[in-house]
């Protein structure tokens, strides 16, 4: 060593110094868990607010079941306008990134503006990927809105500009924040097959919907985005209104290992088999962009298995809060009706509502991409652990 050539001591004073450097920017990182705001996209698994916002100033909307009691009553105490009992999967999200629950984008005056700079939510519940004139031509229409992915993303573009300060600003806001794109998709065969369509016309619609999604994706790219967590669908042969629709059901179309329904399952794998297979030339035309599949699915597919193991002792098939029947799900007794039943432990029940998981389930969901392998490429290959902060208990209050 004592002989070492100057020139490579000096190298190696750059390479030390180079290395002080990264560490003091990656702590620097830390301080917000790697990205400034969380811009999102979607449906009733993403949406904070905008439905409930949207359908204020509707007569008869404004007592929707989802904005009743007791949707949020474990963790917010009220209902906020999510479709759960406590926080979904981006609130989880928001709270390891150090950043503010993100805000819903409807409703907001503009006082607010500034503060979506932390965070803006464009999900709706109910929302679906394809326009409503897609369904309506096919004699499906939306109850609940037609804040479609492409009206979404208008609203982005419309209200962007007034986010964010001048070209530069914009620029670097956008490439430093982590667009959660989804999970959207779900309604588009939701509702067309709880309103009669077969699984074989669904399943038609599957490349338009994924068509739709990566569309959006490019669009955002194109206007500067550089981080994306793209969720693909649940299994929605293990949800109760299907579950309750097929009910006695020759024992051949169950899994045996989780009770699901497996036909819908596989639409719900079809659908994500073609969003990685997109996505995955998305990554080859956009090589500095990192775009990430969530496998919701698999993640989901863990405690269908294994409710036990997670906590789940009512099991992963009945509603916790429901109008009766084997699942308790009756689609004419919604959760919140006078006549439904509330379980009083919803931290052991995987699913909530019918249709929506409970904060326990979404949870452990949360846990799967980030602490996980549930996340393609890995999250963490991306924005290590180690700058994730914990998060709330569970029953904690805000
Ligand atoms: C959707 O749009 C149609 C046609 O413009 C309108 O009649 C309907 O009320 C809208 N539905 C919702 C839920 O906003
Ligand atoms: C589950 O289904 C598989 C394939 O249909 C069958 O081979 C297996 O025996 C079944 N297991 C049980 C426990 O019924
Ligand atoms: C749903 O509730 C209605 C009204 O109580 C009842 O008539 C119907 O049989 C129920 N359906 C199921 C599937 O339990």
């Amino acid at each position: 060593m004592a002989n070492l050539p100057s020139s490579s001591f000096c190298s190696s004073s750059i390479i030390t110094a180079f290395l002080i450097l990264q560490v003091l920017w990656s702590c620097s990182l830390l301080a917000n868990g790697c990205y400034t705001s969380i811009i999102s996209f979607g449906d009733s698994l993403a949406d904070t607010g905008n439905l409930k916002l949207l359908s204020a100033d509707k007569p008869g909307e404004e007592s929707l079941h989802f904005f009743l009691p007791p949707y949020g009553e474990s963790f917010f105490h009220v209902p906020t306008g999510r479709c759960s009992n406590g926080r979904l999967v981006i609130d989880f999200i928001a709270e390891s990134m150090g950043l503010p629950l993100v805000r819903p984008f409807v409703g907001d005056n503009g006082n607010g503006i500034m503060e979506f700079r932390k965070g803006v939510n464009y999900a709706v519940v109910g929302a679906t990927a394809l326009d409503s004139s897609f369904h309506a031509a096919r004699g499906v229409h939306n109850p609940l809105t037609n804040s479609s992915l492409r009206v979404q993303l208008g609203w982005f573009k419309q209200s962007w500009p007034s986010i964010c300060r001048h070209v530069q600003d914009c620029n670097h806001l956008i490439s430093r924040s982590l667009i959660l794109m989804g999970e959207i998709g779900g309604n588009d065969y939701n509702h067309a097959l709880l309103s009669g369509k077969s699984i074989d016309e669904v399943e038609i619609y599957v490349p338009l919907v994924v068509k739709a999604i990566i569309s959006t994706v490019k669009e955002l790219i194109k206007l500067g985005a550089k981080t994306f967590l793209i969720p693909g669908n649940l299994p929605i042969g293990c949800s109760p209104p299907y579950l309750t629709m097929y009910y006695g059901s020759d024992k051949a179309e169950y899994d045996n290992s989780t009770g699901c329904l497996i036909r819908l399952n596989k639409l719900s794998e079809y659908h994500n088999e073609l969003l990685q297979t997109e996505l995955k030339q998305l990554r080859e035309l956009y090589r500095d962009a990192n775009i990430i599949y969530a496998d919701y699915y698999n993640a989901a597919m863990q405690f269908f298995r294994y409710p036990n193991k997670y906590g789940f002792t009512n099991g992963a098939l009945k509603a916790c809060c429901g109008g009766g029947g084997p699942f308790n799900y009756n689609s004419s007794i919604q959760c919140a009706d006078p006549s439904s039943t509330l379980c009083a432990h919803p931290d052991t029940y995987v699913n909530w509502d019918g249709l929506h998981l409970t904060q326990a389930a979404y949870k452990v969901i949360y846990k799967s991409l980030f602490q996980g392998p549930y996340t393609m490429p890995r999250f963490n290959s991306i924005c290590p652990t180690s700058m994730l902060r914990p998060i709330k208990e569970l029953s904690s209050s805000m």
